[in-house]
């Protein structure tokens, strides 16, 4: 079954063609980076706009890669929350539209769940372990950080979610005060290879036994009174050896409350995605945690980490075979499990 998957939650208009759930066909990904970087974070409204210009020319660019044209797409699944309210509303619009007027079946998908299914998407190997049920994700990106369980293709479990800042948001505004640009994400993770870690001993939030939720503002407001203790602009060393701090307490948590939910389910197979997957200490650290603990990890390529309509393709797949499908009335929400 060749599913059309469409992802506009946030400031990435993203398309893609998966068949049977798992085998990606194409996913195009248009990044608006260059839109909000002078604004140092996602600026809704940009946003929503971008994505009206982008949308139609992603999902053509998504059908021309995969060779086909949109009479061979047999199922649309579109992300229907959480994220940005105006830029949700562009996806979701089109995929009704399209949805309609070729008589196709539509399924609404939760973003968050969508990342974890990024764990069985291929592209073209012959033969590569998928995670078996019930697994641990963690997903962590700009704009949630939650740890899942899912039971099966369609069902999952919160078991723990940041109370506050998500990690990618935490990573991108001590970049911000650091002067690295936005997203920051990745000038930390680089930065941070010559840095210190141990140059400031962040607390690490949130540990309390039992505990699967997270807060990352606190270690913000550390990093920001740290940089406000310079009388000048913060030395180049001390921003490396900053970012390094700065990551290892965030990396430590990530991996420690992945374990402990690994532990408090049952489950022995874990899934890191969200762009904060893409973190090269927090890679590093999962693995070897994992293969101390005899856990088996499964992290998707960075390109699949990060929003991209492939994963949202995948979910749908097996929302649509179960019958999951969206009501096109204007006024309802496509499904009722959100
Ligand atoms: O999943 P994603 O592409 O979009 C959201 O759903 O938010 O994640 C984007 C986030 C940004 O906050 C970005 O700074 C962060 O992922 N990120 C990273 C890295 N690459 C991207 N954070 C830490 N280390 C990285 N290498
Ligand atoms: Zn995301």
């Amino acid at each position: 079954m060749l599913i059309l998957g469409i992802e506009t939650s946030c400031d990435d208009t993203a398309a893609a063609v998966v068949e049977d759930g798992y085998r990606v066909l194409s996913s195009v990904v248009s990044s608006q980076d260059s839109v909000h970087a002078r604004y140092g974070g996602v600026v809704p409204e940009l946003a929503s706009r971008r994505h009206i210009e982008e949308i139609i020319p992603v999902v053509a660019e998504a059908l021309k890669r995969a060779g086909l044209e949109l009479k061979d797409i047999e199922g649309i699944s579109v992300t229907q929350g959480p994220g940005l309210v105006g830029s949700i509303l562009v996806g979701l619009s089109f995929a009704k539209s399209v949805s309609y007027v070729r008589g196709l079946p539509l399924t609404g998908v939760n973003h968050i769940e969508a990342h974890a299914h990024a764990a069985f998407l291929r592209e073209g190997e012959a033969f590569r372990e998928a995670p078996e049920f019930p697994f641990v994700a963690l997903i962590v990106s700009g704009g949630h950080t939650t740890l899942l369980l899912l039971e099966d293709y369609t069902r999952y479990r919160v078991l723990g979610q940041t109370i506050d800042d998500a990690a990618g948001e935490a990573f991108d505004k001590v970049a911000k005060l650091l002067g690295l640009g936005y997203p920051g994400g990745a000038v930390i993770d680089r930065l941070a290879k010559e840095g210190n870690p141990l140059y400031v001993e962040f607390t690490r939030p949130y540990m309390a036994k039992g505990n699967l939720d997270f807060s990352f503002s606190g270690i913000k407001t550390a990093v920001r009174n740290f940089v406000g203790g310079f009388k000048e602009a913060t030395p180049e060393d001390s921003i490396k050896d900053l970012a390094a701090s700065f990551q290892e307490a965030v990396v430590d948590v990530l991996v420690n409350k992945a374990l402990r939910a690994l532990r408090a389910s049952g489950a022995s197979d874990l899934v890191a995605a969200g762009g904060v997957a893409c973190n090269s200490r927090l890679r590093t650290k999962l693995q070897e945690a994992a293969q101390k603990e005899g856990v088996r990890l499964f992290i998707p390529p960075p390109y699949f980490c990060s929003d991209n309509g492939a994963m949202v393709a995948a979910l749908g797949f097996h929302r649509l075979r179960k019958g999951m499908v969206a009501s096109l009335d204007l006024n309802a929400r496509p499904t009722s499990d959100f």
